[in-house]
């Protein structure tokens, strides 16, 4: 492919300490993909979305380079990074728990929406998540996982997202929820959002994926289109239950 990647990792290594917990030869995400990182616990799946953000729970020594559009951001700062589009939904969610849905969605400020990027009003929102609207009056705290998600992903749309990063959207939800929450940034993506998925959940995550990247102890082992990845071994084997029964 001759275009220019939405989302570009070249050279991407982040280290604590002596532990090399990234090694990322090249991580290129195209308009309107959807592709998925999965990997087991501990194998830099979320060192590897931080490190595109420039942000860390420690103090890594981060080196390499991120562009998107193919403007070179691995020097900015993390605020301006989401200020260019670039949207991180965090494992832990990012929501108020004291303010309701509604305020969730409101407390946003002004959204400076620049070329190539669509912030989504309240009621689009609404319309894509039923649920939120039906909770609009509840506070952040008194949702479910699944409902938080939701929230964060919803909050994300409002800011006009030219990329979306997921960490393990599907962490602690009831199976059912796993698949509607999948299936949701499915839709986003084919209504033109390019989203990288960060998962856990392999068996979920293949559903849904234009592309899938294995790493395992912060390397790229098995990477390509979901419908070859579904036979490749590395990939049947550890998560898929190719041996089993
Ligand atoms: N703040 C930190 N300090 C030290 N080591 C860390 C820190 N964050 C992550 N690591 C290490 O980096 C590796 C990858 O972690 P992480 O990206 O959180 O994995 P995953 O998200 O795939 O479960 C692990 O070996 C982990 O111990
Ligand atoms: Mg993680």
């Amino acid at each position: 492919m001759s275009t220019t990647p939405v989302i570009e990792a070249t050279d991407l290594k982040v280290a604590f300490g002596g532990n090399l917990a990234l090694n990322l030869p090249r991580l290129a995400v195209q308009e309107k993909e959807l592709v998925g990182v999965v990997g087991a616990n501990g194998a830099g799946k979320s060192t590897l979305v931080n490190a595109l953000l420039g942000w860390s729970r420690g103090a890594p020594k981060v080196s390499g380079n991120v562009r998107l559009d193919g403007r070179e951001i691995s020097g900015l700062e993390t605020h301006e990074r989401v200020n260019s589009g670039l949207l991180l939904i965090p494992e832990g969610k990012l929501v108020f728990g004291q303010l309701t849905v509604e305020e969730n969605l409101a407390a946003l400020g002004d959204v400076k929406v620049g070329d190539g990027r669509r912030a989504y009003s309240v009621d689009e929102v609404y319309s894509l998540f039923p649920r939120l609207h039906e909770r609009r009056h509840h506070l952040g705290s008194q949702l479910s996982g699944g409902e938080r998600q939701m929230l964060g992903i919803a909050r994300a749309l409002r800011l006009g997202p030219r990329a979306l990063l997921l960490d393990e959207p599907s962490i602690g939800l009831a199976p059912r929820l796993v698949s509607t929450v999948l299936e949701t940034v499915r839709s986003l993506v084919n209504s033109g959002l390019t989203v990288l998925l960060v998962e856990q959940n392999v068996r979920a995550a293949i559903e849904v994926v234009d592309r899938l990247i294995l790493l395992e102890r912060g390397r790229i082992v098995a990477e390509g289109p979901a419908a070859a990845m579904r036979d490749d071994p590395r990939i049947a084997e550890a998560y898929l239950g190719a041996h089993a029964g």
